[in-house]
């Protein structure tokens, strides 16, 4: 089950050979996903070699291979995680029955909109990255873009294998749809918001994989969790693939202060205008695009109070991050938890039923793990002898969906009128200024081991090669 067949036509480790209509249905859906790729897939890179790694096992020991491909050649191919011997539901009213091997027909519509959604968000980040490469600040960074594209085309693989195989025709339909909305589009965009945002330059290139790839982080371990067995074993092995975009975030983040602070140091100023003028980003604008990606991200795990999120975990179509961890009774029914309102301009705390609530849930088990890296940033800074902070704003600062969305809240979480707002917003998230001094600082540097003057080389390179590898080769 383990081992990759690399001589179909579409690599996969699911014996795909066996079930001859989904694969005649999938073999028709690759060719309208190549043509994807070549539309909406990164710039102009379709010639060069670019060393990728590709996914040959789903060990955990060794389950990638590094080499020089051709993107539009890249196996993108369908991967689960082995089955689990007599794998039970754990939470949820079917808790202790045996995992679903099929969908049941009353969950049919929830877990395809589960998947759908989930599968929509896969191209969309291709979408928004696909000039990146253009302006790239290293050919290292170069390779970690195209890395990142051609694992978000194999996550779309991933669902929509889902799709084909479970759903018959609607699921189909679906796989098509997941090639036609395009991120930003007016008549047909990308079903959430986030997905719809530019990703215009590198540094919110950066904060995306970090905060942005990190809500698929916890997505994807919410669904792992699925009492829909095919579910749980495709998302785990997504995972894997994960790490290493939120690997690219916070390394890339992190060499951006490494920059700033160098060079805060040499000119001893911590003057904006000066910092600008030596042409690295200072630190406070990097703290405007935090604030930017992290309030934009949180709104992706969806309203504060939701009957659909209570439905899909009593039904146990998705269970909370580490489900498996916890020591409650997985059940939830009784159980309380406190969300924030607004009373009488203030921000509050309400206990409300957990169930209602697991989106908040979740959105603060990711907010913890997003402090993590915050902090890591922080001791570059720290060790650079800066006496200047990162910090992730408050969770109900530039909220637009649920209880929060259209309550103006400052980033230390203090309710404001408009005026406030108004008056502050250029310091608290990035303005058109902001957008274009980084955009300038943009520029292609693709000699081996050369970096733009904005950001720090990495410490080492991709699978043990040198920093200035041929990573790319450009033909
Ligand atoms: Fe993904
Ligand atoms: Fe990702």
């Amino acid at each position: 089950m383990s081992s990759i067949d690399y001589s179909e036509k579409i690599p996969n480790n699911v014996n795909l050979s066996e079930d001859r209509t989904l694969q005649r249905a999938l073999e028709q859906w690759q060719p309208n996903y190549l043509r994807w790729w070549d539309d909406m897939g990164p710039d102009g890179s379709q010639s060069f070699d670019v060393y990728l790694r590709t996914a040959v096992s789903v060990d955990p020991q060794g389950w990638a291979q590094f080499g020089h491909v051709k993107m539009p050649d890249y196996r993108w191919g369908i991967f689960l995680n082995p089955t689990e011997k007599d794998r039970r539901i754990h939470f949820g009213d079917h808790r202790g029955e045996a995992a679903w091997q099929d969908v049941p027909g009353e969950h049919r519509a929830n877990l395809r909109r589960i998947i759908v959604t989930q599968g929509d968000t896969e191209p969309a980040s291709v979408e928004q990255q696909r000039h990146l490469g253009l302006t790239c600040p290293s050919q290292y960074d170069l390779r970690n873009l195209f890395q990142v594209n051609v694992e978000e085309g194999r996550h779309l693989w991933a669902m929509v294998y889902l799709l084909h195989k479970y759903f018959g025709r609607d699921g189909r339909e679906e796989g098509e749809a997941l090639l036609e909305r395009r991120s930003g589009n007016q008549d047909n965009p990308r079903i959430l918001q986030a997905f719809n945002e530019k990703t215009p330059d590198w540094l919110s290139f950066f904060m995306f994989t970090y905060f942005t790839d990190r809500d698929g982080k916890f997505q994807l371990c919410a669904l792992a969790e699925s009492s829909f067995d095919p579910l749980a074993r495709t998302t785990k092995f997504m995972l894997t693939e994960e790490a290493h975009h939120m690997f690219v975030g916070e390394s890339g983040v992190s060499r951006v202060i490494q920059r700033t602070c160098q060079v805060m140091n040499e000119l001893k100023t911590d003057d904006p205008a000066k910092l600008r003028a030596a042409g690295v980003i200072d630190l406070p604008t990097i703290q405007r695009y935090l604030n930017f990606h992290f309030s934009v991200t949180i709104d992706l795990f969806g309203a504060d109070q939701s009957s659909n999120a209570a439905i899909f975990y009593s039904t146990g179509l998705k269970g909370r991050f580490e489900e498996g961890k916890r020591n409650d009774d997985h059940v939830l029914k009784g159980q309380h938890y406190k969300v924030l309102e607004v009373q009488g301009g203030q921000l509050v705390e309400k206990e409300v039923p957990m169930l209602n609530a697991l989106n908040e849930v979740l959105r603060d088990d990711y907010i913890k793990d997003s402090v993590g890296g915050v902090e890591r940033w922080n001791k570059v800074i720290e060790k650079a002898g800066i006496p200047f902070r990162l910090k992730v704003p408050h969770k109900a600062f530039h909220r637009n969906i649920g209880t929060l969305s259209g309550v103006k809240v400052s980033p230390d979480g203090r309710v404001v009128h408009d005026h406030e707002w108004n008056q502050n917003v250029e310091q608290w998230l990035p303005g058109d200024e902001d957008r274009a001094f980084v955009a300038s600082l943009m520029g292609r540097i693709v000699e081996p081991g050369k970096f733009a003057h904005w950001i720090a080389p990495p410490m080492m390179g991709i699978n043990r090669q040198p920093v200035d590898f041929e990573y790319v080769r450009f033909n």
